[in-house]
């Protein structure tokens, strides 16, 4: 009954659409006020060049309507510098850790060894981590944050993230929009107190069932954003930099955009849509017309609201929920304002993208059931145990290709992600099927409750220890994850 429901409003008209009241002063108080995103949306700086550092540092750091965030940031940034990087080419990085806590930095979509990695094992409570890699894989939009184990949480929430994106010739050839007309677009949300402190305070509620659930929408680290377009065709890259908060993402009056890429690059095919779920660290590449759809000069983006299906145990406990907008709750993200002329040349999308050579179903060697629960006593486990630093759970073969069934029999949703691989979702049991983004290579993969997730991958990567966990951080920091050493 729940899943039904689940589809049915996921595919309603946005007409529909009632901002709650429950939105924090600057987005509540102004649904009455069209000015009501009145901060210049911040574009991070890139880096492009093969050899630099990135340190991390504590700030303090003011933002609008007095609010306060003490926190962390990278190259004196939040978000983080874009690193912008070539297929083939080869990257020198030295992470400075300047922020008194053990930290390590991963780079989430990357195939790089395990050293590399940033397993929670190879952190540093202070000093410098040389990363010496090569970008051995598809151009795509991937990001980088801390893996300290228990504390990744708070560290990405305090701000350590960025996106790190790989080009190569195929997308090259596509001539996608460039430059001003390219927009990095990082999600996330935060805790407020009544003295306007941003807050990392996860209750024992949100660390056990549902992450934590701000109550403040940031998009790079802006708290109601806008920025200024022109009505012509624009790429967006999008991240799910939350801890645990998911977003269907949508426009305000429903028009509709373009997917054309998911976690691991291009898809194969463009996908029209009008809206588009997303769980913590999944990513979208999207291109939008605003000359078209868009009447009153603006295209707001927003969270469309969408229910979440019940795994049936523990019911009760939604409404012990404490702080932000419950997961599924709807709500208003940022503005764009369409002004002046389109300076950039229409191009048109030719129907195929790229090449998916997705491994196939039937040179499987093996199908592995990845089990995802939430026990009273010893929180949240995969395969009935909690993550161990040294512990190998699982073993994969170098070259082999699996079939790993994530089973999803907690009530609370878990976005599922492995290192070191891309995967291709196969099926989804419970009849939401695959997502648009799900059309191409992913990391990450969002399991609803009661809901059975196959997914197909080939262990290309150098042998050595990796993990997979839930992406819900309140999860991971909990326990939710596990090794696996490719042999
Ligand atoms: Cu973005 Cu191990 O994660
Ligand atoms: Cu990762
Ligand atoms: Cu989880």
């Amino acid at each position: 009954m729940k899943r039904k429901q689940f589809i049915k409003i996921a595919g309603m008209a946005t007409g529909a659409l009632a901002l709650p009241a429950w939105l924090n002063t600057s987005v509540s108080d102004s649904l009455a006020n069209p000015g009501r995103f009145k901060n210049k949306l911040p574009i991070p700086g890139e880096i492009r060049d093969s050899s630099f550092d990135l340190t991390a540092s504590p700030a303090e750091i003011n933002l609008p309507d007095g609010r306060h965030l003490s926190g962390f940031r990278f190259n004196e940034n939040i978000p983080g510098p874009t690193i912008r990087q070539k297929r083939g080419d080869n990257v020198h990085i030295r992470f400075n850790n300047d922020i008194g806590q053990d930290s390590i930095i991963h780079w989430h979509g990357l195939i790089v060894p395990s050293a590399m990695d940033g397993h929670p094992r190879d952190v540093i409570s202070n000093g410098t981590y040389n990363y010496e890699f090569r970008h051995n894989q598809r151009a795509g939009t991937y990001w980088y944050h801390p893996h300290p184990h228990h504390i990744t949480g708070e560290q990405v929430y305090r701000g350590l993230a960025g996106f790190y994106f790989i080009e190569d010739d195929e997308e090259k050839e596509l001539n996608l929009p460039d430059g001003q007309y390219e927009i990095p677009l990082i999600i996330q949300d935060r805790r407020v107190n009544n003295s306007g402190e941003i807050v990392f305070n996860p209750s024992m509620h949100e660390r056990m069932m549902t992450g934590l659930l701000g109550d403040l929408i940031l998009v790079n680290g802006m708290p109601s954003p806008y920025h200024e377009v022109e009505p012509g065709v624009y790429r967006l890259r999008i991240l799910n930099g939350s801890n645990a908060r998911i977003y269907n993402l949508a426009f305000q009056n429903g028009a509709p955009f373009t997917l054309i890429g998911s976690d691991g690059g291009l898809l194969p095919e463009p996908l029209e849509i009008t809206e588009l779920l997303m769980a913590p660290a999944e990513r979208a590449d999207i291109l939008v017309d605003f000359s078209e759809g868009f009447d009153e000069g603006t295209a707001e983006l927003i969270s469309k609201p969408f229910d979440l299906p019940s795994g049936g145990r523990m019911m009760g406990m939604r409404n012990m929920m404490r702080g932000g907008p419950k997961q599924g709750t709807g709500f208003s993200l940022m503005e764009f304002r369409i002004e002046g002329e389109s300076h950039r040349k229409p191009k048109t999308l030719p129907g195929q993208l790229s090449e998916p050579n997705f491994p196939v179903t039937s040179s499987a060697d093996r199908t592995r059931p990845i089990r995802l629960a939430m026990e009273m006593m010893t929180g949240h486990t995969i395969n009935g145990r909690q993550f161990e630093m040294e512990r190998v759970d699982e073993q994969v073969k170098q070259g082999d290709t699996e079939i790993w069934e994530f089973i999803n029999r907690s009530n609370v949703p878990h976005p599922m992600h492995v290192h070191a691989v891309q995967f291709k979702v196969l099926e989804r049991s419970g009849g939401r099927g695959l997502l648009p983004t799900e059309t191409g290579w992913k990391d990450t993969t969002l399991v609803m409750p009661g809901e059975t997730v196959r997914v197909i991958m080939t262990f290309d990567s150098p042998k050595g220890l990796y993990i997979f966990h839930c992406h819900n951080l309140e999860h991971e920091d909990n326990g939710m994850m596990a090794n696996f050493e490719i042999t």
